[in-house]
């Protein structure tokens, strides 16, 4: 499963670029918000420190001005991916952007008739949120569940869009999104970090330094 930060905090990806392990970004409104920055000025910063794919919301709701904001973005870098929200005009939009050959990662999705009709447009991508979906349901696993059912659905079908496993709040969601067989797991800073720590490689760490001084 491959790794993308999600995050557009310059200073973040600017570390976890340096771990060798991010092969994307995702950004959103609210991140790009938290991030102090525009889009545009996040997307020139962010090319030049991850070589992968990176992708960029687009804040129209018709589909063609969907796709007249993603043209902007996409010439910006070939590594561009356009967000599109999962409703009509963004399945229309995804179906005229796979068309000119500009990627799509289609976000918001919380079924696998969502999933379904991303793909059906030719979505690159889609993204199951499994926070939200948790929250919603207030269970621990509705966001495995659907993150299972869409990777049946796309091995059963033969379709190529990938499953990007997004909305990660914890561990557990990578573990999830791992067992579920997703492609890539958007995952947050605080979750990245997390991701190398066991209070028992602390502990081992501590004794073998400890014998090494011996
Ligand atoms: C990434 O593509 C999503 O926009 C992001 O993971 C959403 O996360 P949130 O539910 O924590 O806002």
């Amino acid at each position: 499963m491959k790794i993308f930060a999600d995050t557009a905090i310059i200073k973040e990806i600017e570390e976890v670029s340096k771990w060798g392990i991010i092969s994307g970004v995702t950004t959103n409104p609210s991140l790009i918000a938290k991030s102090g920055i525009t889009l545009e000025e996040a997307i020139k910063k962010i090319v030049d420190l991850v070589d992968g794919p990176i992708s960029a919301e687009v804040a129209e709701a018709d589909a063609e001005s969907m796709v007249k904001e993603a043209k902007v973005y996409a010439v910006m870098h070939k590594n561009i991916v356009i967000k599109i929200p999962m409703t009509i005009e963004g399945i229309k939009a995804v179906k005229i952007l796979s068309r000119l050959g500009i990627k799509t990662n289609v976000t918001l999705v919380f079924t696998p008739s969502q999933a379904l009709m991303a793909a059906s447009a030719g979505a690159t991508y889609v993204s199951p949120f499994l926070g939200r979906l948790d929250d919603l349901t207030k269970t621990d696993d509705a966001g495995f569940k659907l993150l299972k059912d869409i990777k049946e659905l796309f091995v059963n079908y033969g379709f190529k869009t990938q499953i990007i496993a997004a909305s990660i709040r914890h561990l557990e969601h990578v573990n999830q999104s791992i067992r579920a067989k997703a492609d890539i797991a958007t995952i947050p800073y605080n979750v990245l970090k997390k991701m190398v720590e066991h209070e028992l490689t602390e502990k081992g760490l501590e004794i073998f330094r400890e014998a090494a001084k011996k």
